[in-house]
């Protein structure tokens, strides 16, 4: 199989074959796909390095909401970082949840965001925007501890209304939260889940009625994959209302009357032909 042959195979390949043909070529990956055809491909991830791993995942589950994370250490110097491993988890109580891992190349150092959550308790997830993205983008550079990413990013900050740390100020949705729990996975990362405890949204992104957030104006970005792509929000291009099930049961009369109608006509036609 050529390159040129899987490559024209589309966007799916485009993402996996790089990391697909790395693995063959050192005869490491957990491919066991259907190689000649490139029809199915399937990973082990016993034997998938955690690169590819990482890669194959962040493609998968997409798009991703990001947390633009507002967190301080006990001295009271601010960080801001974001985190697309991140969604709501429950609602009563309201819990979220990310992925922090540790740092790249570090033996065992948690990132900043994590340090800080894990001694203050305390952290802001504010929601990322379409005219804040680049914005956030300079808080993921790896700046040496200590540095505010949100000077660097020339953002300011406004004081929260329940926790300690502030909210940026340019944000135009935030939640404010307090460590619920923080479990270790592996030796690497670790998943921090925060109780929101109070909720800022500038009102005119709030349809009072619901209350529901008027996300067709809010504009908040998802992650796609690692490649820095990301998905706009407001291209919702449907919308489909959940089925009761005695709805279900209505179709389902209403569907075999069609396909018993369907049949009918479909033998009188071949009737006809034949007659
Ligand atoms: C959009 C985006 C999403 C990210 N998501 C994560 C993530 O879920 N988990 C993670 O550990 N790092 C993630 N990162 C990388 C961190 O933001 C980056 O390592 C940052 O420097 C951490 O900062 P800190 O050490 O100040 O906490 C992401 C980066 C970007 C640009």
């Amino acid at each position: 199989m050529t390159r040129t042959g899987l490559a024209g195979k589309g966007c799916l390949t485009l993402l996996v074959y790089p990391m697909v043909g790395a693995g063959l070529s050192h005869g490491s990956a957990g491919f066991d796909g259907d190689w000649a055809t490139g029809g199915r491909m399937n990973f082990e991830m016993e034997k998938t390095p955690a690169r590819e791993i990482y890669n194959l995942l962040i493609g998968l589950v997409a798009p991703r909401p990001i947390a633009w994370v507002t967190s301080m250490d006990e001295q009271g110097r601010l960080n801001a970082a974001p985190f697309s491993s991140y969604n709501y988890l429950c609602t009563d109580p309201p819990i979220v949840g990310m992925g922090v891992m540790d740092k790249p190349g570090g033996v065992g150092v948690p990132k900043d965001t994590a340090w800080n959550i894990k001694r203050t308790e305390e952290y802001v997830i504010n929601v990322v925007t379409e005219d804040l993205l680049e914005k956030m983008n300079v808080c993921a550079t790896d700046f040496p501890a200590g540095v505010n990413e949100l000077e660097m990013a020339g953002l300011g900050t406004a004081a929260s209304s329940v926790v300690k740390v502030p909210r940026i100020a340019e944000a135009h949705a935030a939640l404010e939260c307090r460590e619920y729990a923080a479990i270790a996975i592996g030796n690497k990362s670790r998943i921090v889940l925060g109780q929101v405890v109070a909720m800022y949204v500038e009102d005119r992104f709030v349809d009072m009625a619901g209350p529901y957030i008027k996300a067709e104006e809010l504009h908040a970005v998802g992650r796609m994959n690692g490649l820095g792509s990301y998905v706009r929000t407001r291209d919702a291009f449907v919308t489909v209302p959940r089925i009761s099930y005695a709805e279900w049961e209505k179709g389902k009369r209403q569907r075999f009357a069609l396909s018993r109608w369907r049949r009918w006509c479909r033998g009188a036609v071949r009737g006809l032909r034949r007659g």
